[in-house]
């Protein structure tokens, strides 16, 4: 980004360790008894939360990946999303569960939704670690839900701003010295 921004925390490693924790727990209820969880992470931005919930699910699970993009390096949603890589699994029969950093607009999450519900899982659920419910555009909710937040451009734990700063360890917010918010 041309100009230079500050990250205040809004929500702590800690906070987000005990909620991945709580929301690993209603998962394994949800689906006890499956033969095998397909947890399916969009790439990239929710390779951090994965890999902490799935370590707290207990259940068998697979690990699989989609690839889906929206934003680039811009602050607005692009509302076209493509599909850069698919799964490598099958999902037809199989008990799924998308796991996504966050649903904003809601064009990403609606549009795989749709493309996973074509191939006709048993099961399709959705965990996402934020949502902000007031910029919705596309109509879509996620079963479980981490934290809801108001409109704010967030970073860190897997979610980037142009690419940067996924890999703090907490939830922050961007923010633009002398520019009113
Ligand atoms: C971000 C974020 C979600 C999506 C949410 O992904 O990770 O996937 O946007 O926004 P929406 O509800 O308005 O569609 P992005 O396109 O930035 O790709 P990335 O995950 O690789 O950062
Ligand atoms: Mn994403
Ligand atoms: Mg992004």
């Amino acid at each position: 980004p041309a100009r230079p921004y500050v990250i205040d925390e809004m929500i702590s490693a800690k906070t987000i360790a005990a909620r991945v924790e709580a929301l690993a727990k209603e998962i394994s209820q949800a689906f006890a008894g499956t033969d095998k969880l397909v947890v399916v992470g969009l790439l990239r931005g929710s390779f951090v939360f994965i890999a902490d919930l799935v370590r707290e699910i207990d259940l068998p699970v697979e690990v699989d990946f989609l690839e889906a993009s929206s934003y680039g390096d811009a602050m607005e949603s692009s509302r076209e999303v493509r599909i850069l890589k698919d799964l490598r699994g099958e999902i037809a029969g199989r008990d799924v569960l998308v796991v996504e950093d966050i649903v904003d607009t809601g064009f990403t999450l609606s549009h795989v939704l749709r493309l996973l519900q074509s191939r006709e899982p048993a099961r399709l659920e959705v965990c996402a670690l934020l949502d902000k419910p007031s910029r919705r555009e596309v109509p879509v909710r996620a079963r479980w839900t981490g934290f809801e937040i108001p409109d704010e451009f967030v970073v860190g734990y897997g979610i980037d701003f142009a690419q940067r700063n996924r890999n703090l360890p907490f939830i922050g917010k961007v923010r633009f010295p002398g520019e009113a918010s």
